[in-house]
């Protein structure tokens, strides 16, 4: 998919699946080579970034097959030789850092392309790389390569100096493996390393303090394959409800995680949504024009999540006022501001943490850009708020982390193409 074309100002009316989120299901399949034998991850969204983690477990002697429902992983062929993540079939692709702390359990040496930034910023691993030298891990930098080694994985007391999720991912898969008990201090609590927690007790690994900031890990069990349904994505379901307050439309989102979704559904309500939750989803009615919330700061969970903070953006740009968005998580998060721009959204970028976006009656569908992930989605909520055709270019990088955006919003009657 290299373009969408939408045609603007349709209400979005009707039911959709939340498909499994992207960012529990890569932990989860990385941590899968911990274990002896064969998993069976169930509900695996069907994305390129699940794709690209495939290949990489196939590349280290995995052998992966996609059933129906789910994907069946058996690690037993990955023997405890030095793991190279460094072939052009893995270059660029940032999903390798969450196997760094599994190979590191497993084969207590991996040499893995050092993991460059990406448009919303330097993404640096200083932390990673401090916390697994705490365990014993020793690093060397060697032709743009990161070489990670131990031969005395152990336990140990781990302060994390800010909130880190792949940090905190990565120091539990070698927890799990190493000798003796770690303490994992200023833990990010996200739900995605609950689900890796979850996943991994599953399998026998001890871990205390699950969803709080302070983990504690009881390593050197043996861990056994294990059948585990992927949560539902958090952030797909808070893309198409920010989709559905910015075009005035009536959705339920099936299977949404709510109780994951506190302060994206406090924004939601304040910008005039009605939302009511259940176990089965979300059901959402959209304000005839959003109100404006007059600040929205993105925080590490349970804060107002960074990957939904464009999904609001784009929501806030037909507000009633002004609204306030700062980013406090990545130093270069607000890209779709010009693109926003050129369909006539009224937006001060005050620095590159902060914009001020003031509603205007109505956006104008263009041609735009998208440079990332979540901004990319966003783009396309914006056109179909628009009046008028959007066509929204960059689409693949919407491919890593949405199953099939144009499929669901045809689902809640959008009037959506892809090329
Ligand atoms: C995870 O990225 C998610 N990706 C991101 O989702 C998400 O935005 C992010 O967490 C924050 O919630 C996956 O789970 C695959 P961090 P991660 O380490 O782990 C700084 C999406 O769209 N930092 O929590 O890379 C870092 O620069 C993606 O699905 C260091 O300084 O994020 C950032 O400012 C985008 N040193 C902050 O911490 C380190 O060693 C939080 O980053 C590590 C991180």
């Amino acid at each position: 998919m290299g373009t969408i074309e939408i045609l603007g100002r349709v209400p979005l009316q009707g039911n959709v699946v939340i498909q499994g989120s992207k960012n529990a299901a890569l932990p989860i399949l990385a941590a899968t080579i911990l274990t002896e034998d064969t998993s069976y991850i169930k509900n695996c969204p069907r994305i390129a970034d699940v794709c690209g983690m495939i290949r990489l477990l196939e590349e280290i002697g995995c052998r992966v097959r996609r059933r129906s429902d789910g994907i069946e992983t058996d690690s037993s062929g990955v023997g405890k030789k030095v793991i190279r993540l460094d072939s052009e079939a893995v270059t660029g692709m940032r999903s390798s850092l969450c196997l760094l702390g599994a190979l590191i359990g497993k084969c207590r040496e991996v040499v893995m392309e050092y993991p460059g930034g990406c448009v919303i910023g330097a993404r640096p691993i200083d932390m990673h790389i401090r916390a697994l030298e705490q365990m014993g891990v020793s690093f060397v930098l060697e032709n743009g390569c990161l070489r990670a080694s131990t031969d005395d994985l152990h336990g140990a007391q781990i302060s994390l100096p800010k909130v880190s999720v792949g940090a905190t991912e990565n120091v539990i898969l070698a927890a799990v493996a190493a000798e003796g008990e770690t303490l994992i201090r200023g833990a990010a609590r996200e739900p995605e390393v609950v689900a890796l927690c979850r996943f991994l007790s599953a399998c026998g690994a001890r871990i205390g303090g699950i969803g709080t900031d302070c983990l504690t890990v009881c390593g050197g069990k043996k861990l056994y394959g294990r059948e585990y349904t992927i949560p539902a994505d958090r952030i797909v379901a808070g893309t198409y409800l920010f989709a559905c307050i910015g075009t005035g439309g009536t959705v339920f989102l099936e299977k949404a995680p709510c109780r994951e979704m506190e302060a994206v559904i406090e924004t939601a309500v304040y910008m005039g949504g009605k939302i009511w939750t259940s176990e089965s989803g979300m059901y959402v009615q959209g304000p005839v024009r959003p109100f404006s919330v007059p600040l929205i700061r993105t925080a590490p969970y349970p804060g107002f999540p960074t990957d939904l903070q464009s999904a609001a953006l784009a929501a806030e740009t037909l507000g009633d006022g002004e609204t306030v968005i700062e980013e406090t998580i990545f130093e270069n998060r607000f890209r779709i501001v010009g693109e926003l721009q050129k369909m006539g959204a009224c937006i001060v970028q005050e620095s590159d943490r902060c914009v001020r976006v003031t509603g205007v009656p109505y956006l104008m569908g263009c041609p735009v850009t998208a440079a990332e992930l979540r901004g990319g989605a966003a783009l396309v909520t914006a056109g179909l708020m628009a009046r008028g055709k959007t066509k929204v270019s960059g689409c693949s990088y919407i491919e890593r982390g949405y199953e099939n955006i144009c499929r669901d919003f045809r689902d809640l009657g959008a009037r959506v193409v892809s090329e």
